[in-house]
């Protein structure tokens, strides 16, 4: 008999997607959330009403559990992100050591964002947290690429960074991955994982315009800087590593169609 797989952030963008892989792969997940379920959320999923950073419950998520695969984050407070994982690992090795799984980014200590730096410690408190670990870094999400493109495009004319590319990846595809290291032996620091296609954010914004029906004018603007010098130079891409499935073109094609 396998335990259960604790999703911390089981209601976030890839959490859902995790928990969904799970449940199709006919094993059970365990939600930790800062909320209660609600209508919208798989009632076969266990559910713990926690919080990481408070402690509340923390002991409850990670028992008997086999592993444990982190998509919690509060992108605002990263602060609460390193606090929530010591905290994590710290209950967890109380209890049955699992297997900690922690999605990062690629190109997360090549490219100097302030963001970037609490998540480059937060890999090394995994790493070194004592627990079992796996670390797999991701390229941007379809949804995060999609979020970018919309607020440039609120207007006729779609000012948007020359140069940048991405290989954004579908969840459903990263929490495959994920999934894949959390049910196998602890892998350490996993290759990259990217998405299918690499792609100009004028593309990218190309597709969005035409799948959503807007008349758009695409503009490069020059951006300087430290971040955009290293976004320019790909650190944010992983063109060996495509494992993505779903193109951006696609996803866009499913959100439509869902009216989003
Ligand atoms: N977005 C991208 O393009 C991208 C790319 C590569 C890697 N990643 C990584 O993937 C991971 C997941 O990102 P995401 O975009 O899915 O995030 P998200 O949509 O913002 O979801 C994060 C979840 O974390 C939960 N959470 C926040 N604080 C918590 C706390 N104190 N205790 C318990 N749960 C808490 C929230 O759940 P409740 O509100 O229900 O508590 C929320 O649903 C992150 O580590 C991120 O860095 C993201």
């Amino acid at each position: 008999m396998t335990r259960p797989i604790l999703v911390t952030g089981g209601t976030g963008t890839l959490g859902r997607a995790v928990v969904a892989e799970l449940l199709d792969r006919h094993r059970q997940p365990r939600v930790l959330s800062r909320r209660p379920r609600n209508s919208a959320d798989p009632t076969s999923a266990q559910w713990v009403t926690g919080d990481l950073v408070s402690g509340e419950f923390v002991a409850d998520a990670v028992a008997d559990v086999d592993s444990i695969i982190h998509c919690a984050t509060d992108y605002r407070h990263m602060d609460n992100d390193v606090r929530g994982t010591r905290r994590l690992i710290d209950t967890a090795l109380l209890g049955g050591s699992p297997h900690l799984v922690y999605p990062s980014i690629v190109g997360v200590d090549r490219i100097p964002l302030k963001m970037y730096r609490f998540k480059v410690g937060i890999e090394e408190l995994v790493q070194r947290g004592g627990l079992p670990w796996s670390v797999q870094r991701l390229t941007q999400f379809h949804d995060l690429v999609l979020t970018i493109v919309r607020n440039a495009g609120r207007f006729p004319l779609m000012p948007l960074p020359s140069g940048l590319q991405f290989q954004p990846i579908d969840t459903p595809d990263a929490a495959r991955r994920l999934v894949d290291l959390a049910i196998a032996a602890p892998s350490g620091r996993a290759p990259d994982a990217g998405g299918p296609l690499v792609q100009t954010v004028e593309d990218l914004a190309q597709q969005w315009s035409a799948a959503a029906g807007k008349k758009r004018r695409i503009v490069g603007v020059p951006v300087p800087g430290k971040v955009m010098r290293a976004y320019r130079q790909g650190w944010n891409l992983t063109p060996d590593n495509e494992v993505g499935t779903v193109t951006f073109e696609e996803f866009l094609a499913r959100v439509i169609r869902r009216g989003g």
